[in-house]
């Protein structure tokens, strides 16, 4: 097989390239011009899109800003629960309880492992997990999710995401942890 310039592209290579994240549906030997290749990159899936996670390894370890706006794909919490509000006020005890919660005590383990500790959704295993750990930084995307949504997901975990269910933690905790998330992106 012979290739002209660089418009012929082995999507076998891509798979590689991408670390075997793409659909299983590619074909080894299917040829695709640069303009189709280029929106693969750029359009990603629906989950966990490949752009995505391109902008993710540029902003690992450096502090990056994290991916802005983010597909979420957490299941979304039953209208009840998503349209409850905290019961809690921003006050300086209650926000730092919460952060104390996110950044060293919350079991099995703390928020900041996977969210980050400034919240971007770049934390030390954010890497490797099936879905990139919300980016709490992004209005564009924490616009979207209520506190009682976030309430359900604490709680209950997201386990196809490897957002685990934080069981140990009481009612009143999880909502000063929501009133400590809600600061990242009001800085
Ligand atoms: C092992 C990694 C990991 C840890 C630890 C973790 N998360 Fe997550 N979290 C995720 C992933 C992955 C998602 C899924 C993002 C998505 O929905 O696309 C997520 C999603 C969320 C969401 C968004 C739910 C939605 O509807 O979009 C909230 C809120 C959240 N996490 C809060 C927390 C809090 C609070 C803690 C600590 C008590 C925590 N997370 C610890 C990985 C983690």
């Amino acid at each position: 097989m012979r290739f002209k310039g660089s418009k012929g592209f082995i999507l076998a290579g891509l798979t590689i390239f991408l670390g075997g994240m793409g659909p299983a549906s590619l074909q080894a030997t299917e040829v695709v011009s640069e303009e189709k290749q280029l929106l693969a990159m750029h359009q990603g899936r629906a989950h966990g899109g490949r752009h995505e996670r391109h902008q993710q390894h540029h902003g690992m370890g450096r502090g990056g800003q994290g991916i802005c706006p983010q597909t979420r794909v957490a299941p979304q919490a039953p209208d009840k629960i998503a349209q409850q509000k905290n019961p809690f006020e921003s006050n300086a005890e209650n926000f730092i309880k919460g952060e104390s919660l996110y950044q060293w005590t919350a079991e099995p383990n703390p928020c900041k492992i996977c969210h980050g500790p400034a919240g971007n959704g770049l934390g030390m295993m954010a890497q490797g997990l099936p879905a990139m750990p919300l980016n709490f930084t992004c209005s564009q995307t924490m616009k979207d999710v209520s506190d009682g949504q976030m309430f359900w997901i604490i709680k209950n975990g997201s386990p196809a995401t490897g957002m685990p269910a934080y069981k140990f933690l009481s009612d009143d905790e999880v909502w000063k942890l929501i009133l400590y998330i809600r600061h990242f992106d009001k800085n």
